[in-house]
């Protein structure tokens, strides 16, 4: 059974081993340096209540997680927001990061932000029909914006309007 709820602060061990396998070995994020707890606090300080972070949870384990962050500092982006999903490797494939994905984007809602925004670096095509499977648009290509295992790579843009 799957159970997918808000985070708490003794969750961040997992989120951040689920989170530090993708840095070190996928262009998913552009962060190239593993986190540290303590810049994980900091992560999650920030963001709850007002910006949700989600699990998901199978037998005590926490095997996935879901977050929605600022995409501005600048105040007129305010109900703008951006979308983040990982899944441990070992669970991919199984509808976990869809359920995971809607329940997230409900907590956007339910917070009053007006549009979820996701960048999807070039070769994430599992991400790319994801978000289209929830109803997000592809809105563009921003060119060669990162370099990462020695490549430049493309990012594409996404949004649902919520
Ligand atoms: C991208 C990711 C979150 C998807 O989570 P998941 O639990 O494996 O995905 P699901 O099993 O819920 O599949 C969702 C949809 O994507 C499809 N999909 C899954 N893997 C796929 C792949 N490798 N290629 C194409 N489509 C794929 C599924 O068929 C499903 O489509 P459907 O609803 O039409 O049947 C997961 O692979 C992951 O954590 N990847 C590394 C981190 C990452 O890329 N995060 C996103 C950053 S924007």
């Amino acid at each position: 059974m799957l159970t997918i709820r808000p985070a708490t602060f003794e969750d961040l061990d997992a989120i951040t081993e689920i989170h530090n396998d993708a840095i070190l070995n996928t262009v998913a994020t552009f962060d190239t340096e593993p986190k540290i707890l303590e810049e994980q606090r900091v992560w999650f300080a920030n963001h709850v209540p007002k910006y949700p972070i989600l699990v998901a949870e199978r037998g005590g384990l926490v095997i996935a997680w879901a977050s929605l962050s600022k995409w501005s500092e600048k105040h007129a982006y305010s109900k703008t927001t951006e979308g983040s999903l990982y899944v441990k490797k070992e669970y991919r494939g199984q509808g976990i990061g869809k359920r995971l994905l809607k329940a997230v984007i409900q907590e956007g809602k339910k917070a009053g932000f007006h549009s979820v925004m996701a960048r999807i670096a070039e070769g994430g095509e599992a991400s790319i029909h994801l978000c289209e499977s929830v109803g997000f648009e592809h809105i563009g290509v921003m060119k060669e914006v990162g370099r990462k295992f020695g490549k430049l790579l493309d990012v594409h843009l996404m949004q649902k309007i919520l």
